[in-house]
């Protein structure tokens, strides 16, 4: 078992990382929470595989569980979802002494976090992530929303968890194509903020690939580590959190342009990184040696291919409705060298319009491409 702290003060909470830990859960939970009843928030896919195990562990830690089951998927990202939450908590009599715990993917914390933060003003919280992305993002660091039908994300909050427990056995059912989206965010922190784990990810890329569970262990923490230091210095992404948004402006983009039904999420940033790796070129914020070792690693997972119909109009009409964009500008974060990114305002239309051309018309090999 792996620790690692995220600090901010009375709000710090402790990401335990490990395989087969199950048995550990109760004493954890006793140490965060306070003794009497939880909502425990899943979906359909995760409950029916480990929800049954998570009841026994709960009401052995001496909680009353009351089960929250929501339909798997992006579609359940809503404030009709979190009413639903509201009103089972209400029928359950949860006070506020009481606790919601997300047990699954980026779409149950994201939903479950945002319910118990305003659920009587905020009750307490806790992670057990069960998706490779939510186990090295999306359960790390406090950003909890649903969607509006106007767009994604665009009512949430940032509130912590009191812990976050990453169980590696949950891992082994994942689908595969979901655990290649999750390791697009692992590439992420290699390639943008850490160069020692850019260096162990190329070379035991077989292992993790193979889902290795040393290795797993290794990575995932790595990931939580730097999250956490990010987080801890910079909670409301006022400055240098935004680095983990490396390759998520092509990215969310593609996805809004594909109405959130193409790609899934990882999918899309290990493109915008590839996009982004050809504008640091174009910028030349970066050598050939430096982008032709990176795009090499993103290689190795592959860029899905654009739909057919996709234009390049859509995309930079996507582009331009980015909520991070600030004024007129586009913010880019780019690549300046192996393991380290910076923030960028200054890359033009035409760039963009040149990269976006090598993806849809080289059915994404393009943007893996070189011409130096
Ligand atoms: N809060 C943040 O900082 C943050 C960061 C990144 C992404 N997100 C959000 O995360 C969401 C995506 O999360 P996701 O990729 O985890 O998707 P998800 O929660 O939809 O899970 C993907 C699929 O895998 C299934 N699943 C989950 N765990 C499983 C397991 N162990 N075995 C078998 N099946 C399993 C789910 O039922 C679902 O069908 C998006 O809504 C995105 O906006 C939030
Ligand atoms: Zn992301």
């Amino acid at each position: 078992m792996k620790t690692v702290k995220v600090e901010l003060a009375e709000r710090s909470y402790e990401i335990i990382v490990g395989s087969n830990m199950w048995e550990n859960l109760p004493a954890a939970l006793k140490e965060v929470l306070r003794p009497g009843k939880v909502l425990l928030v899943s979906d359909e896919n995760v409950f029916s595989l480990y929800g049954q195990r998570a009841i026994g562990i709960l009401q052995e830690a001496g909680f009353k569980v009351f089960p929250a089951v929501i339909p798997p998927g992006e579609g359940s990202k809503t404030l009709y979802r979190a009413n639903e939450l509201y009103t089972a908590a209400i029928k359950a009599g949860l006070d506020r002494k009481t606790a919601f715990i997300a047990l699954g993917g980026g779409v149950v914390g994201d939903l479950a976090g945002f319910a118990a933060a305003t659920y009587l003003r905020g009750v307490d919280f806790v992670q057990i992530p069960t998706t490779l992305l939510a186990q090295v993002d999306s359960s790390v660091g406090g950003k909890v929303a649903v969607n509006h039908e106007l767009g994604k994300n665009l009512v949430g909050a940032f509130y912590q968890p009191k812990l976050v427990w990453i169980e590696l056995e949950t891992l082994t059912t994942l689908p595969r194509r979901e655990f290649l989206a999750g390791a697009a965010e692992v590439v992420k922190y290699g390639s943008a903020l850490d160069l020692s784990l850019l260096e162990s990810l190329e070379k035991n890329w077989p292992a993790f690939w193979e889902k290795d569970a040393s290795f797993l262990a290794e990575v995932i923490t790595a990931c939580c580590r730097i999250k956490a230091e990010i987080v801890s210095q910079d909670e409301k992404e006022k400055g240098i959190r935004a680095l983990l948004n490396f390759g998520h402006t092509v990215g969310h983009a593609l996805e809004a342009a594909t109405s959130y039904r193409y790609y899934l999420h990882g999918e899309a940033v290990l493109i915008g990184m590839a996009a982004a790796v050809q504008l640091a070129l174009l910028l030349e914020l970066l050598k050939p040696d430096e982008a032709r070792r990176l795009l090499g690693f993103f290689a190795r997972i592959g860029l899905k291919e654009a739909p057919a119909s996709l234009t390049r109009s859509e995309v930079l009409a996507a582009l331009k409705k980015d909520k991070k964009r600030s004024g007129k500008k586009s913010i880019f974060v780019l690549p300046v060298g192996p393991g380290r990114a910076g923030i960028f305002d200054n890359v033009t239309s035409s760039m963009v319009a040149a990269v976006l051309d090598r993806y849809l018309h080289e059915k994404g090999q393009g943007l893996l491409a070189l011409d130096v």
